[in-house]
């Protein structure tokens, strides 16, 4: 524990970010290669090189190196994206002027510092300035007055990180996280700037130790790297949105999941043999629960080796999971990094035979505690060692797991100072030796991308889906995040929607949280409170620790049963949503949860909202986040909200005091917003969605909205062929009409739907007519025909069953 002896009076800390540093300039000399440019300066160099229309890649780089060869680029940055046309250069009696595409970088040749602005002048950029000092580099950037800083991936406190200071240096922090932890297991090193709705972002492409300083200087943040280059990615938006969509072009967009990993998932460290397993299946289906995964923690396998399963516990994992995949439950195997060095064991005699674990400085496989005791770590710098590690996940895959749990890949080391590989510790990178503080950050990643290609070569086609505890930029190509080892406190969960907010605009959408809390008992009224928050988190997996109380939905009574299986059932029914957020990550890298800056960019009082978020683009979600509480106050942006729930308008642009019994997760739609819904499934199928129900929330007065509805099979990777639907809905609402349209924009999935149901929302009288449809008596009877309306006075809703077809159009006369 520790002490007041921390705050002894005796000696300072110097931290790295108060050595001293000197500025670059004044430049000396201006070299034009073409593709890139270089700017030596007295004190160091400036590479600059186009990475897209709207980015510029600017590597600040020691003046030793006279000359420049080929810049380092990490995995973490996708190949190709180059200018269209070669960099012009301008120079003037004070400055250099490069520019291409649509950005124009303008460097004082004094100071070297610089500013980007579009072609016309106009800034997108504040001033930033390189410095080096002894040991390191520098960068600073103004912070304008009134402006927020978001992203810096998985971090503890709120929404906006002026004031704050983090180091980026992936960690197995067991300690209660609080707001002052300086690192957690991601390291995202992308910091946006934003104010008044425009944003630029600063990606620093280095996966050694980097620290982000918002607290020293309230005028600039410090970047201070230990080791190797500054090298900066400058995206500019102006809009958040176009932020975060330019630096995942960069860095990489998740791919399609599986339909199952959007389910709801239930794990436990651990579930401790097959019999349990089975019989918490069985309990999920007999309790009408909807559950598609089932995790396995490190006690699934023989002492702890990778890639076995314990002969006594699961002595028939085959049998087993053949029995789960019966009542439509996958499981997910726990992967560590740590293999046990033990001669009897083949993962190890392999590895070692060839080579692939990670080396000491004297060239010997670096040995580290973790739970099998004595461990190597295969280094994943190394391509031929990556494969290998992909290819031995045949072993599960055979078995018919095509989910993967990558755990302790910061990674962790027990029973050693720094927690971590020495910092000297070699990585072969394919004959480009690195140290490991010089690569850390990107251990976590290389051991999700070598698990999801290895799942990829042996699936057959089959989606995987790989979960991850450490990262770096790009993560978001291979793996899921989850944000470690909470606690089931109030403040954790209230915690993870900033933390998931800004992971999202780290270039990170598929996220989540221990949903009641991993360390710690939790309570039945904060497993209901978390549950509902988590029913709207991208990944729903519910999560608890050795030695906690057992917190699956059943474990508290029948009202928190109760409440568990309406919040996770109203996942279910939300999926064709949620799939289709999924698939707009994928494809723009937005991410599901939003902050409210990322969907009102022009209301100021949401820039700061950190204890509600945007789930996609259409529904506010305001979780309950303190014990015995049955209010809360909601903000809501301008427009019109709808309640959920009860169908309530709401004006929007002010906040509200909403009643929230525990039953109760406040929910409000954007009006005018189609939702896509299904009927609830004890388990996913498939995306093909038979039972569509198109719900619109009715907006008033003159309004036009549209929403591109994706569905697939689900499972496989057709979709990259082109194997998919994409359906755009329409509405036009009129003082006397509203009109909805619907037609497919791509048509190359055959789902099994005989016809749509639309719901109107919100409708507060019978509509007069509906053109070339039929009025059926009642809701219940529109659900035998393929074809006619009917009104609910009571929940005020019009139902329109249409057939499936190519296209149509719907004129209700109000
Ligand atoms: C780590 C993980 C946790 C897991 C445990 C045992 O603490 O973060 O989720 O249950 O190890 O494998």
């Amino acid at each position: 524990m520790l002490t007041s002896e921390m705050i002894r009076p005796d000696g300072a800390l110097v931290q790295v970010s108060d050595l001293e540093v000197t500025q670059f300039g004044p430049a000396v000399e201006v070299k034009n290669e073409n593709e890139r440019v270089i700017i030596s300066g007295v004190h160091g160099a400036m590479v600059l090189q186009w990475a897209g229309d709207h980015t510029v890649r600017i590597s600040g780089v020691r003046a030793s190196w006279a000359e420049i060869g080929p810049l380092p680029s990490y995995a973490a940055v996708l190949p190709g994206g180059g200018p269209e046309s070669s960099l012009e250069t301008l120079e003037t009696e004070n400055a250099i002027e490069v520019s291409s595409g649509q950005l124009r970088v303008r460097i004082e040749k004094q100071t070297m510092s610089f500013i980007i602005t579009d072609p016309a002048g106009n800034a997108l950029t504040n001033r930033h300035q390189y410095y080096t000092g002894d040991n390191h580099l520098q960068c600073r950037g103004g912070i304008t007055d009134g402006a927020q800083i978001y992203g810096l991936g998985e971090t503890t406190g709120f929404l906006n990180k002026r004031g704050e200071r983090y180091t980026m240096w992936n960690s197995d922090v067991y300690a209660p996280h609080v707001a002052d932890m300086e690192s957690l297991y991601q390291s995202i090193p992308v910091l946006v700037h934003h104010h008044e709705g425009k944003a630029f972002g600063l990606f620093v492409d280095n996966p050694g130790k980097i620290i982000f300083d918002m607290r020293a200087n309230r005028e600039h943040f410090r970047i201070d790297l230990e080791t190797g280059d500054l090298d900066c990615y400058f995206t500019a938006g102006p809009a958040l949105k176009d932020v975060v969509s330019r630096y995942t072009a960069l860095t990489g967009r998740m791919d399609m999941p599986p339909l199952w990993a959007a389910g709801y998932q239930q794990s436990r460290y651990s579930y401790m043999s097959q019999e349990e397993v089975l019989e918490l299946a069985r309990t999920f289906r007999a309790k009408e629960i909807p559950c598609d995964a089932i995790y396995l923690d490190i006690h699934y396998m023989d002492e702890f080796r990778v890639f076995t399963f314990d002969p006594v516990r699961f002595p028939d994992p085959k049998g087993m999971i053949t029995e789960l995949r019966k009542l439509g439950i996958r499981v997910v195997p726990i992967v560590d990094p740590g293999v046990k060095m033990d001669e009897k064991y083949g993962v190890y005699r392999d590895g070692d035979r060839r080579d692939y674990f990670c080396k000491t400085k004297e060239g010997l496989s670096f040995q580290g505690e973790v739970w099998p005791g004595i461990s190597v770590f295969p280094d994943f710098s190394d391509a031929e060692a990556s494969r290998w590690w992909g290819d031995l996940h045949r072993f599960y895959t055979d078995l018919g797991i095509s989910g993967i749990w990558n755990d302790m890949n910061e990674p962790s080391v027990f029973a050693c100072e720094s927690k971590t590989m020495d910092p000297d510790v070699v990585h072969g990178n394919n004959g480009m030796p690195i140290t490991h503080g010089q690569w850390h950050n990107m251990y976590g990643l290389g051991m999700s991308k070598a698990t999801y290609e290895g799942m990829e070569r042996t699936l057959n086609g089959e989606r995987p889906f790989v979960l991850t505890r450490a990262g770096y930029a790009g993560i978001q190509r291979y793996a899921a995040v989850w944000t470690g080892d909470n606690r089931s406190f109030w403040e954790h969960l209230a915690m993870f929607m900033p933390m998931s907010m800004n992971l999202g605009m780290s270039g990170i959408a598929f996220c989540g949280s221990d949903i009641g809390g991993f360390e710690h008992s939790t309570t039945g009224e904060l497993l209901v409170r978390w549950t509902q928050m988590g029913a709207f988190s991208p990944l729903c997996r519910n999560h608890s620790a050795y030695k906690t109380l057992y917190q699956e939905p059943w474990r508290f009574g029948p009202e928190v049963e109760e409440i568990c299986r309406q919040y996770i059932s109203l996942r279910y029914r939300l999926l064709p949503y949620l799939y289709t957020a999924f698939n707009e990550a994928s494809q723009s890298g937005l991410p599901i949860i939003r902050s409210l800056a990322m969907e009102f960019p022009e209301d100021p009082r949401g820039y700061t909202v950190s204890d509600q978020f945007m789930y996609g683009d259409s529904l506010l979600i305001a979780p309950v986040y303190r014990p015995e509480t049955e209010h809360r106050v909601v903000y809501f942006p301008p427009g019109e909200w709808i309640d959920f729930a009860t169908g309530e308008r709401l004006e929007g642009g002010q906040h509200r005091m909403v009643h929230a019994p525990l039953e109760v997760l406040p929910i409000y739609v954007k009006a005018g917003s189609f939702i896509p819904m299904t009927s609830p499934e004890q388990h996913t199928s498939d995306a093909g969605w038979r039972d569509l129900i198109m719900c619109y929330f009715s907006g008033a007065g003159d309004f036009s909205s549209e929403y591109t509805l994706y569905e697939d099979d689900g499972s496989t990777s057709r979709y990259r062929q082109g194997q998919y639907n994409t359906l755009i809905f329409g509405a036009e609402e009129q003082e006397l009409t509203l009109r909805l349209t619907y037609r497919y924009e791509h048509q190359a999935y055959g789902n099994r739907r005989k016809s749509v149901l639309l719901v109107i929302k919100n409708m507060a009288s019978m509509p007069k007519s509906i053109e070339g449809l039929e009025l059926i008596g009642s809701v219940s009877e529109l659900e035998q025909v393929h074809q006619g309306w009917a009104y609910d006075a009571l929940r005020k809703e019009c139902h329109i069953r249409i057939p499936q077809q190519q296209l149509w159009e719907v004129v209700l006369n109000k």
